[in-house]
């Protein structure tokens, strides 16, 4: 296990099993994952290990890897599949906590909130003004969805209570990738990352956007171009971005992104909800005790 987890799951566990568990808040290097990870049955792992080819070939004995996390992304799952090592990921339990957080997101960005915040504390805040922090209104307008998947669709069920308009694109329909681009005054990502999406929001798919366009993304850092978001920020080619996920997490502090305009960062609490990281837990140790006893995971992931 690359990291403790809450709850009781970690004495369930070792009461079935012999555990190595990470002791550290920072992630194990790939050399200290490697090492620890060569004698093991059973991986628990974060979404910022990266379980790629290299390291399952090494790891001889291995039967399952659980991320603790709905993405699996960072794992190798065709490298994974063909040795017959199931992989295991916690869908559902996060699905209200991501969306509500994309709602947070989008209603702070639309209002400006990061903005006001800083100017009331700084003393930067004179007086009432009837242009002062004009945002969007979020009635009549239309939010983008890309990704139609369990998080996409309980953000748009979230929408007609702002009175905004849905549209979506995605694999199994909606309207094309460049509609949606042209009619939305509000994007939100949610589809996985994968060769296909990965830099799906490039200089093209930004100046496609309207002027006045919100960027919102708590799917994965690299379905944007960061260095092309950074641009359209600087340039006013959009209005506005909100990002819980970057590329790399967490940014490195000469990056970029950590000085663009017009944007409100958080640290992927996507699924940080305390109800949330408990039922991840709960689900992440039902995959890893089905597979080390030999039977099929509860949650596999899809792919894997
Ligand atoms: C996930 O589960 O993939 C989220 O990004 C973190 O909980």
């Amino acid at each position: 296990m690359t990291r403790r987890l809450p709850g009781p799951s970690l004495e369930r566990l070792a009461a079935a099993h012999e555990l190595d568990v990470w002791p550290h808040e920072l992630p194990p290097s790939q050399e200290e994952l490697l090492a620890r990870a060569r004698s093991a049955n059973g991986l628990l792992t974060m979404l910022s290990d990266r379980i790629d080819a290299a390291l399952i070939d090494a790891c001889l004995k291995l039967r399952a890897v659980v991320n603790y996390a709905v993405g699996s992304d960072n794992i190798d799952l065709a490298a994974a599949a063909a040795r017959g090592i199931q992989v295991g990921v916690t869908p559902d339990v996060l699905t209200d906590a991501t969306a509500d957080l994309t709602w947070a997101l989008l209603l702070a960005a639309a209002r400006r909130l990061p903005e006001g915040a800083e100017a009331v504390r700084a003393g930067a805040w004179r007086t009432w003004e009837p242009a002062g922090f004009l945002g969007l209104e979020l009635r009549g307008a239309t939010l983008g969805l890309i990704g139609l998947g369990r998080i996409g669709r309980a953000v748009a069920e979230r929408a007609p209570g702002f009175g905004m308009t849905v549209i979506h694109t995605s694999r199994s329909g909606g309207v094309t990738l460049s509609e949606l681009l042209a009619r939305s005054d509000v994007i939100s990502l949610h589809c996985p990352l994968t060769p296909q999406t990965r830099h799906l929001i490039d200089a093209r798919a930004l100046a496609a956007m309207k002027p006045t366009a919100i960027l919102v993304n708590t799917a994965r850092g690299a379905i944007v171009d960061q260095p092309a978001l950074v641009a359209a920020l600087n340039d006013g080619g959009i209005a506005a971005a909100a990002l819980d996920v970057t590329d790399p997490e967490p940014p490195p502090p000469e990056d970029p992104i950590l000085r663009a305009p017009n944007l409100l960062l958080l640290p992927h609490v996507g699924s940080a909800t305390r109800t949330a990281r408990a039922r991840m837990a709960q689900i992440a140790e039902e995959n890893l005790l089905a597979a080390l006893a030999g039977r099929t995971m509860p949650s596999a992931a899809s792919g894997a």
